[in-house]
């Protein structure tokens, strides 16, 4: 939630920190701003709504700019404390004009400090919590002058530190003071920021994607750490001061990966990238000896012995994945494998301990429900292996073993690749417990990975011929629901499909698990309802597959209008589906990277038809950083 840009260098600083501020935009968009020092002055322009607003604002105030200073701030808002105004909008400043602040998080004992603040004389501009932190980082700053300090780099970083360390909740705060031209101070407590390390320049930003255009070249930092970048370097203290190193990296993926490519939406780009997402999560995983190569373990092969019970927590699109994973775990590793949403995983007091892996998935890494999950886990004992897509983020950071999605940048707010590549980082990792277990020997390991390995050319077919699928959802884009139905792996099938539609489209949709429909919900079924059918394979699940065609049977007795989606060769079907979508043959536990496939291109051509941005869904953000 929220994206934040920060620059200092040579160059003008306002097209760098818009540029970053675009490729961010997907963490939020109900307002934008940049606050660039120039001259001795603060220039700031923010607007409520997409960074478009700001561009425009900027654009009409060219007469006399916002000046070329070389040292900037921006950020792009998903509004929590304060409606999504221009008032609220950030950059926020201090009460003395000195200070520009923006902010990702929330200040939980914002309300105490700002009746603090109030009571010594301020007042406030805006509703948000940040600017506490703009009027406490001035007075700290002033404090410490009135003692003796000089202005300059050392005195902004120290009063952000004094500020940090009165805060409580998760922020990342970047501050610029309009005395001391050549430096942005951050602090970062459970909220992203990296760094970006150029030539005789440095960035800050939310995520790589702001900077990587200008540098490949990152800094990852820990928690509670305060970075004071200037154009000569990069200085880390933790919030008590002592000195802090961080992680230098490369960057392993360029700008191209984070542009639309001529497509209409990222979100077309990145369904038509999963082929290869999946054969780049694919690729290097087995070893000489047939086994599966995880990215940073710290388990040993004993301790995935030990293991007597998975509980795999994510949110979302990526709860979905570990629904899947469920059924593969329990199927190849033989251990009970639980799949919780992570946002309810501490509160259930749930029953852990050494031998209880926990499996952390999350596309961002930063995703605070699932790492307070992971947390809790980790406080109870737990073993934890992330499954993530970005490098150098906090999850990954604080597991015990990793295995990063190589997805490359997802920057659609709804996830397509993303999920794909979880569900195959989901089956390397049951196939791993497997082995590790000795519950599956080496070459039946390899079976279905070669089986995993076929995906992207199967996919790469489905892609190629989903005219159909594009021309009914322009025809569905009237439609007031749409129910989705799939048994096994395709509940969660239908779940995610239903979910593309409501935050794509903002229609009602439902999945249901096609058995459930008939203890209840069938009554919402009435003519001409759309009813997405998830068919299982009839090979090797025969029954599953008939009883499937039977839920198919009932909803259309009752006058739906079914969308059925199955393998190629059951012909069987057809007498039963108004639009047939057919989809390549793959095993059952791994047939849904197929099946999810025209689900998201169905939910991304009705949003479009409807006139929807669909990249950017309203009241929705990337990466959710809040509780
Ligand atoms: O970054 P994460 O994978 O942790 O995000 C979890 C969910 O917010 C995410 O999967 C969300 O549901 C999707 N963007 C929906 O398409």
């Amino acid at each position: 939630m929220c994206g934040i840009v920060g620059y200092v260098g040579s160059r003008p600083a306002l097209n760098i920190v818009i540029d970053g501020l675009r490729r961010l935009e997907y963490r939020g968009y109900d307002s934008a701003g940049v606050a660039i020092i120039d001259s001795g002055v603060i220039q700031t322009e923010k607007k409520a709504g997409k960074l478009a607003n700001l561009e425009k604002a900027l654009a009409e105030r060219a007469a006399d700019g916002i000046g070329t200073g070389t040292t900037g701030i921006g950020h792009t808002r998903w509004a929590t404390h304060g409606g999504p105004t221009d008032r609220n909008a950030h950059p926020h400043l201090s009460a003395d004009g000195r200070i520009a602040v923006i902010h990702n998080g929330i200040i939980e004992n914002f309300a105490r400090l700002r009746a603090e603040l109030e009571a010594a004389g301020i007042e406030f501009q805006s509703d948000t919590d940040t600017e506490c932190a703009a009027h406490l980082i001035a007075a700290e700053m002033r404090a410490l002058r009135e003692s003796g300090a000089q202005d300059g780099p050392a005195l902004l970083a120290e009063g952000m530190r004094r500020v940090a360390n009165r805060l409580e909740g998760a922020f990342t705060l970047l501050a610029t003071d309009v005395n001391v031209p050549n430096a942005v101070v951050a602090a970062r407590r459970n909220s992203p920021l990296v760094v970006g390390r150029g030539n005789g320049e440095n960035f800050l930003a939310s995520d790589v994607s702001a900077f990587i255009e200008h540098t490949r070249e990152a800094v990852e930092l820990g928690q509670d750490q305060i970075v004071l970048i200037t154009p000569e370097g990069i200085e880390i203290t933790g919030f008590d001061g002592s000195p802090a190193v961080g992680k230098e990296y490369h960057v392993d993926w360029d700008m191209s990966a984070a542009e639309k490519g001529g497509y209409d939406w990222f979100m077309l780009k990145e369904i038509a990238e999963q082929p290869q997402a999946i054969a780049d999560t694919l690729l290097g995983r087995l070893s000489e000896r047939g086994e599966i190569i995880l990215d940073e373990v710290r388990l040993t092969d004993q301790d995935l012995r030990d293991v007597d019970k998975v509980f795999i927590v994510a949110c979302g699109t990526a709860y979905h994945a570990g629904m899947v994973a469920k059924y593969a775990i329990e199927h190849w590793v033989r251990i009970p494998c639980e799949v919780e949403l992570a946002s309810e995983f501490r509160y259930r007091d749930p029953i852990l301990d050494r031998s209880t892996l926990v499996i952390a998935i999350s596309q961002s890494g930063e995703t605070m429900d699932t790492l307070m999950a992971l947390r809790h886990a980790k406080e109870q004992k737990a073993r934890v292996l992330a499954i993530c897509n970005t490098n150098g983020s906090t999850i990954p950071r604080e597991s015990d073993a990793v295995l990063y999605t190589h997805g490359g940048p997802e920057i659609a707010v709804a996830s397509t690749k993303a999920f794909l590549t979880q569900l195959v980082a989901c089956y390397l990792i049951g196939l791993h417990l497997a082995q590790v277990r000795g519950v599956m020997y080496s070459d039946e390991v390899a079976a279905v990975v070669e089986k995993l390995q076929a995906t992207p050319d199967s996919l790469r077919t489905l892609l190629s011929r989903m005219d159909d699928v594009r021309a009914l959802g322009r025809d569905l884009r009237t439609a007031s629901t749409v129910l989705f139905i799939g048994r096994h792996v395709g509940f969660p099938v239908a779940l995610e499909g239903a979910l593309k539609l409501k935050e794509l489209a903002y229609m009602h949709a439902e999945g249901f698990a096609a058995g459930e429909l008939k203890h209840g919900s069938i009554s919402l079924i009435d003519d001409g309802t759309p009813v997405v059918c998830v068919v299982p394979s009839p090979a090797g699940r025969g029954v599953m597959r008939d009883k499937v065609v039977s839920n198919i049977q009932e909803v259309r007795a009752r006058g739906a209008r079914t969308i059925v989606i199955a393998e190629e060769g059951d012909e069987d079907v057809r007498q039963f589906a108004d639009h047939l979508i057919q989809v390549p043959h793959t095993p059952t536990l791994l047939a849904p990277l197929m099946t999810t496939v025209p689900l998201q291109i169905l939910a991304c051509e009705i949003a479009a038809a409807r006139g929807n941005d669909v990249d950017q869904p309203r009241n929705l953000a990337k990466s959710v950083t809040v509780e």
